[in-house]
């Protein structure tokens, strides 16, 4: 993960951890989002351009029971996104989750804006609850697989993701 600090940003750990480590089986992932497709609605009326469909295939849903079971229950949503090419998406917080986990499933350069910082991912938990974020132009579509966590906040999941990869180890 390249990552860029300002001066006066937030320190990243509060704003966006790795979880490159996950087995996210990107492929897969987009294979299933070519039979969902067809289904992509506009996000909002603030950022028009911005697509969305509020479900998964089998690669996704399994994902999501997985998540479940490291968090230790509670409801984890699933989602696909499309940012469509020379558009950005303008700053904003989501207020419907408590944070959200970001599978970047597309090439191209993009920048995730966010507490004063600039960083790129490919698979992230994003403190997107509580802290502004924007999206920078992409020169191509971008498309993103979420895991979306409606009862556990940034911090909760980041701690019970570390007990878990401490299991894999021990085991
Ligand atoms: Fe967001």
């Amino acid at each position: 993960m390249e990552t860029q600090l300002s001066l006066f940003g937030e320190p990243i750990r509060r704003l966006l951890h790795d979880v490159d480590g996950f087995d996210w089986n990107a492929p897969r992932l987009l294979e299933d989002y070519e039979d969902l497709k067809d289904e992509m609605k506009e996000f909002s009326d603030y950022n028009p351009r911005w697509l969305k469909v509020h479900r998964a295939g089998p690669m996704g849903m399994q994902h999501a029971l997985t998540w479940k079971d490291i968090v230790g229950g509670g409801r984890v949503a699933v989602g696909y996104y499309r940012q469509l090419r020379g558009e950005e998406i303008k700053e904003h917080t989501d207020t419907g989750c408590m944070t959200r986990i970001n599978v970047l499933l597309t090439d191209g350069g993009c920048t995730l804006h966010i507490g004063g910082n600039a960083l790129s991912y490919s698979a992230a938990l994003i403190n997107v609850n509580q802290y502004r974020h924007s999206v920078g132009v992409a020169d191509r579509d971008r498309i993103i697989f979420s895991l979306i966590f409606l009862d556990h906040d940034y911090h909760e999941v980041k701690r019970r993701y570390g007990e878990y990869q401490e299991t894999l180890v021990a085991a």
